[in-house]
């Protein structure tokens, strides 16, 4: 084969590959435009919804009320922390939003607490926010272990 007729076809396969590089770096910028200011401004909405409803009990750290593991003298809990001293983050997203959502209802029948239903304050976008924003300040670590209940949790259930 003569030489001539080999370089046009070499031309044509490297026009292709940066095409094809081309491609890959417009969708990476996509989905960065997509995903990545989609999610910071849920947490942004969800740390004020937080300090608004959430910290007088939960604490502005969220910390959690002092002494939150002692019975008050009528018998109640007191607002546990939500960081990772608490046991938040041993619960799945559905037992999370029920009970941010229902309060006393996501509860066993009768059982006495003073965590609100905030059904009729927050949209669940509202409440997903919030609990996006909670998640949002634990340590990667602790992220993974309260994915992997998450996961686990759903994979028992029928
Ligand atoms: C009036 C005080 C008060 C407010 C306001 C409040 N909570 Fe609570 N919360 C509590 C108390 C008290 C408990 C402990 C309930 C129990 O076990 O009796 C609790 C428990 C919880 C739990 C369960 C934690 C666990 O580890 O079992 C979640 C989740 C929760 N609250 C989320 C929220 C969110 C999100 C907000 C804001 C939208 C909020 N709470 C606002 C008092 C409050």
């Amino acid at each position: 084969m003569p030489k001539a007729s080999l370089s046009p076809s070499l031309s044509r396969r490297s026009v292709h590959l940066g095409l094809s590089v081309v491609l890959v770096i417009v969708a990476a910028g996509a989905a960065f435009f997509a995903w990545g200011p989609a999610l910071a401004p849920q947490i942004e909405i969800g740390r004020r919804l937080y300090a608004e409803t959430c910290a007088a009990c939960h604490g502005a750290s969220l910390e959690g009320q002092p002494n939150w593991q002692k019975r008050l003298p009528n018998g109640r809990l007191p607002a546990p922390p939500h960081d990772v001293s608490g046991h938040t983050w041993h619960h799945p997203d559905g037992v999370l939003f029920r009970i941010t959502k229902d309060g006393p209802a996501a509860y066993p029948k009768g059982y006495q607490t003073d965590m609100p239903a905030f059904a009729l304050r927050l949209t669940d976008k509202e409440i997903a926010a919030t609990l996006a924003f909670i998640k949002s300040t634990w340590p990667p670590e602790i992220r993974a272990k309260q994915e992997r209940i998450d996961v686990d949790s759903r994979r028992r259930k029928p």
